[in-house]
């Protein structure tokens, strides 16, 4: 293996209790995503031959999560917690004889962005240095560990801020957590670790003071403060997300939507738009939501596992579930909710209606309070409506049923059986008048 050659661990053994949870640290959500999923998509844009997740004892859930991913690591689990070193320790034998560039990064971090990851390897390989750290200058330098350089800026030991003298908890310059080390002297160095220290610890940051003893080269790259937010609890989480929101927000964009109030709208990670999408005020996509072009998504909808065809029209007040299909220039309107179905184009549900495992036929009208009864408590069942059909307010429509393209339901119906191709159809009872009977009764009652 030659010097450019990649491999990526990833720390995520922490269970995380400040975050009070049953679930571990890093399979907390941001922007709709386990956090450590962020951190391997990001490591996927070095291309690591190898990648090893170290996880903790009984993250079985975590080991499912990081394998389905397309890096497909090699989850190691680190049986006692004893620190950053000793958690690179674990992962050692899935890198046996690897000797190019060992990145490390902490599953806690989702915020870091792979051109800072590409930088730090690059900033390694061409100091030939056995370790590029990236530092970063946080407006409070609290805890994090410090990063001691010399006058030409090279980096001599990293010092945690419990181990730090008042000297040294003046720096400004922080330990970000995030290494690229040479991979044919990581193991000598971490055989060099000891515990010696105020947590009783094995810190990964002590490589630094023993690969300048042994007169190799660390170097500092300095990145942004947003980048290296490492979430410990479910503040941190909640400002992740803003930062992820708010980067997301910045992307859709620069991509040519338009949001009227950008703030107000909560986009996953995978969120797609077309050009000249309009997104009104108070609109939340979950995982899973592509829109096309020229669509326009009204104030308080809520998206997820939706596609959203060319001009189509969605909301005020809309709700698309999993396995909506919204066709070209179709209209989707207020309190409508969409699920596992498909709407064909130039169709319409306006107000009111529950439309789940469907086909709706192009150019049907969906009139008001139209529900498909899709759920009789055991089973799901499909409801087909044809091209052009125009369904009548308040149509109950019980599945498995048709209705054929062309066809009227009249308003009111309780829909149980097929209806044929430009039928009509209705089922409610004949309407009876009596004539005089309302003054009768105000009369009755003494009233005008
Ligand atoms: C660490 C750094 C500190 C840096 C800070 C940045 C050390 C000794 N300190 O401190 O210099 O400023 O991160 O956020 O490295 N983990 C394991 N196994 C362990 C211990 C930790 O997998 O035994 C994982 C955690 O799950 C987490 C990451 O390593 O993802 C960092 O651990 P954490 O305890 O948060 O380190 P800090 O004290 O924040
Ligand atoms: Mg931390």
């Amino acid at each position: 293996m030659t010097m450019s050659n990649t491999a990526a661990i990833i720390l995520a053994a922490g269970m995380g209790t400040r975050m009070e949870s049953a679930l571990p640290k890093v399979m907390h959500p941001v922007a709709g995503r386990p956090m450590v999923l962020h951190v391997l998509e990001t490591a996927a844009a070095l291309v690591p031959e190898k990648t090893v997740v170290v996880a903790g004892p009984d993250m079985d859930a975590l080991a499912a999560l990081v394998s389905a991913h397309e890096l497909a690591p090699d989850v190691t689990v680190q049986t006692e917690r004893l620190g950053t070193g000793h958690a690179v320790m674990a992962a050692r034998d899935a890198l046996d004889g690897f000797d190019g560039t060992v990145m490390v990064l902490y599953g806690d971090t989702p915020l870091i962005e792979a051109e800072t990851l590409i930088a730090l390897r690059e900033a390694r390989t061409t100091a030939q240095a056995d370790v590029a750290v990236l530092g970063f200058r946080p407006l409070d330098p609290g805890a994090y560990g410090r990063l001691i350089t010399d006058e030409a800026g090279e980096l001599n030991e990293i010092v945690e801020a419990r181990d730090a003298s008042e000297d040294q908890l003046l720096v400004d310059l922080c330990n970000s957590g995030v290494m690229a080390i040479d991979g044919a002297k990581l193991g000598g160095l971490l055989d060099g670790l000891t515990n010696d220290n105020a947590k009783g610890e094995y810190y990964l940051t002590d490589i630094i003071a023993l690969a300048r003893a042994n007169g190799g080269r660390c170097v500092v790259v300095e990145g942004d403060e947003e980048e290296f937010l490492g979430i410990n609890s479910r503040a941190e989480l909640a400002d992740a997300e803003d930062l992820m929101q708010n980067r997301l927000r910045r992307a859709a964009l620069a991509g040519g939507a338009t949001l009227i109030d950008p703030a107000t709208v909560y986009f996953s990670w995978d969120t797609t738009l077309g050009r000249d999408v309009t997104i009104g005020p108070n609109v939340v996509f979950g995982p899973g939501v592509t829109v096309a072009d020229n669509v326009e998504i009204r104030a308080f909808s809520h998206l997820e596992g939706a596609n959203v065809s060319a001009g189509a029209i969605i909301g005020p007040f809309a709700r698309l579930r999993p396995g909506a299909a919204i066709g070209e220039d179709a209209h989707i309107g207020n309190f409508v909710e969409i699920k596992n179905a498909t709407i064909a184009a130039g169709a319409k549900a306006n107000h009111l209606s529950y439309i789940g495992d469907a086909t709706v036929g192009a150019k049907a009208n969906i009139g008001a309070g139209t529900i498909t009864c899709n759920y009789d408590g055991y089973t799901k069942s499909l409801t087909e409506i044809g091209a052009g059909a125009f369904i009548g307010s308040n149509t109950a429509l019980v599945a498995p049923v048709k209705v054929g393209d062309g066809a009227i339901t009249g308003a009111g119906s309780v829909i149980t059986k097929d209806v044929e191709t430009d039928a009509l159809a209705v089922t409610r009872s004949d309407q009876k008048s009596i004539s005089g009977w309302a003054k009768n009764f105000r009369d009755r009652k003494g009233r005008d």
